[in-house]
């Protein structure tokens, strides 16, 4: 990966976070509905779009495909390109979500360039899944250098199984559940993802005219459409964030409430909270507030495929076992060699360590202030969690990752009472390196 230079959040830690956060629109909801927008006759809205870079690299993905995409506020406004589809330019190797726009172009039929994803600090980031589906549907499917060429007159429908490796892959069903909706006939979708996100999209896909059933179990059924309508749809609450905000309030021994939180989407790492020795209280409104003892105790856990506790939190309760009382034993199933944060991590103290796919921390009370750099989204946000616990002034470099994925992360740390600045210029533009 090139050398990244960008700016820096100076954090002075050590204080518990108090007060309350308000979530923002899932990032990781907002991508593939984008991508969906493509699909319509007409202009779609999306209401409460994160301000992220992933987002705008997805933006201008669009309009490479001839989409033309408006910010009004918290909105998005999506119009598909009327012309033929912009086959001269791939899209740029942006986000990793750029890859759902492969079903919704190909069930538009034609030819479709765009930039291959590749890997990153969370690991291998393969696209065979999503090959093998287009090509099931009948496309033609090229993976050619650091481009996936594709080209379809009429996608058919046909029988998916979306499980990998690793589980089901999420993008991987977003991407199919778009194409069957375009097919001609019927598709199945076997071991699909469950992720919250693919139910927004396919009550969306819904909205939009298409006929979806079972989205949220692990067989999806659907009826291929050849016309579509816009949607105007509310992005959910990032259950992600919300997440890294618990971890945060436990990391610290802080209390924190948190507005926007989706309750039915945060079972597991709720779970995980209440064993650290949290406690987790929600009020009339479902509105959670985590409630930390002032040094978590050990958990043991392994980041598993929906319901279980997200992969994409991982890397923050690590940062919050470095305070662990005892010996917390880390597992990924999803990314088996998301270790990309551990050597930063360590440099806050305590001993981190992994084998055979194993993350071993052995808390310490307190932990020290680093410099350090961070290397992708979710270890970013860990850093800052560790930077936040640790006693006296930390400097945490690299962090147009944290701009990929969180809005305002460093106002709403403010907010609660962290002593957190940033130096160095604001993420304008979309970050156009792999996720
Ligand atoms: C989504 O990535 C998220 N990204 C990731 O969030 C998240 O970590 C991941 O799902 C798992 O929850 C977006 O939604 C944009 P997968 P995705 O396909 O869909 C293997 C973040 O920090 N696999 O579900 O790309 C893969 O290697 C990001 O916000 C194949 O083998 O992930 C992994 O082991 C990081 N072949 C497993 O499946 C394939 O073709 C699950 O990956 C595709 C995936």
């Amino acid at each position: 990966m090139p050398t990244v230079t960008g700016p820096s959040i100076c954090v002075t830690g050590g204080e518990p976070l108090r007060g309350t956060v308000r979530v923002s629109g899932s990032k990781n909801a907002s991508l593939p509905l984008m991508a969906a927008a493509l699909l319509a006759d007409g202009p779609s809205r999306l209401r409460g779009v994160p301000d992220v870079t992933d987002v705008a690299a997805m933006s201008s993905a669009l309009r490479q495909q001839g989409a033309r995409v408006t910010r009004e506020g918290d909105d998005l406004v999506i119009a598909p390109g009327a012309g033929p589809i912009d086959d001269r330019d791939p899209s740029p190797t942006g986000t990793r979500g750029t890859i759902c726009l492969l079903g919704p172009l190909l069930a538009r039929g034609g030819t479709v360039t765009i930039s291959r994803p590749g890997g990153c600090a969370i690991g291998p980031r393969p696209v065979d899944l999503h090959v093998a589906a287009m090509r099931a549907f009948g496309a033609d499917v090229e993976p050619d250098g650091d481009q996936i060429v594709a080209s379809a007159t009429r996608l058919r429908g046909a029988e998916i199984d979306r499980l990998g490796p690793h589980g089901p892959s999420v993008t991987g069903t977003a991407n199919a559940l778009m194409a069957a909706t375009g097919a001609h006939g019927e598709t199945v979708i076997r071991h699909a993802a469950r992720e919250p996100e693919i139910v927004t999209l396919a009550a969306t896909l819904t909205q939009m005219g298409a006929e979806v059933t079972g989205a949220g179990t692990a067989t999806i059924r659907v009826a291929g459409r050849r016309r579509f309508r816009g949607f105007d749809v509310e992005v959910p609450p990032d259950r992600i964030e919300a997440g890294t905000w618990m971890l945060a309030a436990v990391a610290t021994g802080g209390r924190v409430r948190i507005e926007r939180a989706p309750g039915d989407s945060m079972r597991a790492v709720t779970a995980v909270c209440l064993r650290a020795g949290a406690d987790v209280s929600v009020d009339g409104a479902g509105t959670p507030t985590v409630s930390a003892r002032p040094r978590p105790h050990a958990v043991s856990v392994t980041a598993r495929p929906y319901p279980g506790l997200p992969t994409d939190l991982q890397p923050q309760l690590t940062a919050a076992m470095l305070r662990g009382e005892g010996t917390s034993a880390l597992g990924d199933a999803v990314f088996p060699t998301r270790f990309g944060h551990l050597a930063a991590l360590s440099d806050f103290g305590g001993q981190v360590l992994h084998a055979d796919g194993e993350i071993r921390i052995s808390g310490v009370d307190r932990i020290r202030a680093a410099t350090v750099r961070a290397g992708d989204l979710r270890g970013a946000a860990a850093i800052l969690i560790a930077a936040l616990s640790a006693d006296g002034p930390s400097r945490v470099d690299g962090v147009e990752q944290l701009d990929r994925g969180y809005e305002a992360f460093v106002a709403k740390a403010v907010g609660l009472g962290g002593d957190v600045g940033r130096v160095g210029p604001v993420a304008a533009a979309p970050a156009f390196a792999e996720r």
